[in-house]
């Protein structure tokens, strides 16, 4: 089934991918239809036809302001790959809004190959004569390749191939968000001082107030916003209460059950209780999740955190290596105590790796997460070694579910099809239109007073599942 195996070498980590990605079809089960533009007047439709060309339309403008920069390091050279990027990207969103076919990359990237026999595996799910274009594919699989594509854009553009284009938005949004940060810092600061002496009642309502943060801070991705700014201006710490209705799904209770229960459990062998956090968005969610992993440690619910992020910039705001060191060292060197503390334990922390970075490929494959033992088997192993894993926000969300229309009322355990493994949690502001595990009739009452419910980032879930 696989042709043969390439293993990367990062200073992060090592990882493999499997070179041939074929779905395995023994053991298939009955799924819904993935979300796609094909349904004229859904969320997918609105993004492929607007919401996308309007971040391509960022895309060129940043670029296109960043030419005098490109000039002064690397002269001619510079001005002539900026103006091959900016025909690559027109071209590449009238492609998109033309619904032309989806074509194969040409660079020479270590993942380009696996998104070709990706294109052919879509290929084989169409009736015959049809090809994978914009509008006719999953959303998911074309909303991904269009962040790819735009890598591959850069990449066909040298000397500028490692110009982020999503760099100065997230910066910005970090910036914007500085008196939240502040708050929440100084939040931290005073709940360590008296967390070994917390009753566990007492502790698990404050992993409760963090895990809340996280959540929430989940509305500010700058993909939503189609790049415009999104930050969070003041302290969420206290809106808490009154944002508490709008978590559709509140599994917190069995978070903390598995939390504590690692914490028990663990011996003078066993000394070890992981957590895993699949990041999303830089900026002022980041600091949320660097919050709670902080907190899972100095309440030694957790001896370990592993943050995993993306390898490329991906859906505007997805953290890259570059923005989890680009923000450690901007909190180190604040001019406020609080958050310059912060800065300084949190790269203690990378140094003593009990806080661990990651990164891998699959995360900027399209593949839904049920794919991700049989075509990425190296992470599926390391998720294994997690007592939870955490998954931020509403991408992520997607790919658990495969970004299809279940029923709202489907288990999430059942949506995850085939993928489990450990206890994993996700915290996901809704911002596309797939949701599952709802009571009956919560779904159909929201839709019916509230039609963009699913994509407003109002409504918020906090969604556990241990075993399939
Ligand atoms: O563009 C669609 C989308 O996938 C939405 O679902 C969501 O608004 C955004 O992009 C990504 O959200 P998040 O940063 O929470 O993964
Ligand atoms: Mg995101």
């Amino acid at each position: 089934m696989y042709s043969h195996i390439h293993v990367y070498t990062s200073p992060v980590t090592t990882w493999r991918v499997r070179s041939v990605f074929t779905p395995d079809r023994s053991n298939k089960m009955d799924v819904p239809w993935s979300l796609s533009a094909r349904f004229v007047g859904s969320f997918a439709y609105f993004t492929i036809k607007d919401r996308l060309p309007q971040i391509l339309t960022k895309v060129i403008d940043t670029v296109h302001r960043n030419k005098h920069k490109f000039l002064e390091e690397y002269g001619e050279e510079g001005v002539e790959a900026e103006k091959r990027a900016l025909s690559f990207f027109s071209k590449l969103r009238n492609e998109m809004q033309t619904d032309k076919d989806v074509l194969p990359l040409t660079d020479s990237q270590p993942d380009a190959q696996l998104w070709n026999q990706y294109l052919n595996y879509q290929n084989t799910l169409l009736n015959d004569g049809e090809q994978p274009s914009w509008f006719k594919s999953p959303w998911l699989y074309v909303e991904c390749y269009m962040y790819r594509r735009i890598h591959e854009g850069l990449v066909l553009s040298p000397p500028i191939c490692e110009f982020d284009v999503f760099e100065e938005a997230k910066n910005a949004s970090f910036f914007e968000s500085q008196q939240a940060i502040l708050a929440l810092c100084a939040h931290l600061q005073e709940l360590n001082k008296s967390i070994a002496g917390l009753s566990a009642n007492q502790l698990r309502e404050e992993l409760f107030k963090l895990l809340q943060v996280s959540l929430w801070a989940n509305k500010c991705d700058l993909s939503i916003s189609a790049g415009q700014d999104n930050a969070q201006r003041f302290s969420i710490l206290s809106s808490l209460e009154a944002l508490k209705p709008f978590i559709l799904v509140d599994n917190m209770d069995s978070v903390w059950t598995v939390l504590s229960t690692s914490t028990l459990r663990r011996t003078g062998k066993d000394s070890r209780s992981r957590v895993d956090i699949v990041l999303d968005n830089a900026g002022f969610e980041l600091v949320t999740d660097f919050v709670l992993a902080d907190a899972l440690l100095s309440s030694k619910l957790a001896t370990e955190v592993h943050f995993h992020g993306k390898c490329l910039p991906w859906f505007v705001s997805d953290t890259t290596k570059q923005d989890f060191n680009w923000t450690i060292g901007q909190l180190r060197g604040a001019n406020h105590k609080c958050m310059s503390k912060c800065g300084s334990t949190w790269q203690e922390y990378l140094q003593q790796e009990s806080w661990v970075y990651h990164e891998h490929l699959f995360w900027t494959l399209p593949h839904e997460f049920c794919h991700m033992a049989q075509a990425a088997p190296d992470l599926y192993s390391e998720m294994q070694k997690s007592d939870l894993v955490i998954f931020k926000g509403d991408l992520n969300y997607r790919k658990l579910t495969g970004d299809r229309k279940w029923d709202f009322t489907v288990p999430f355990s059942q949506a995850l099809t085939t993928f489990q493994p450990a206890p994993l949690c996700s915290l996901r502001t809704l911002k596309a239109d797939v949701q599952v595990g709802l009571k009956p009739g919560v779904g159909e009452n929201l839709t019916a007073s509230e039609p963009d419910w699913m994509t407003s980032g109002k409504y918020g879930v906090v969604q556990f599942s241990a075993s399939l």
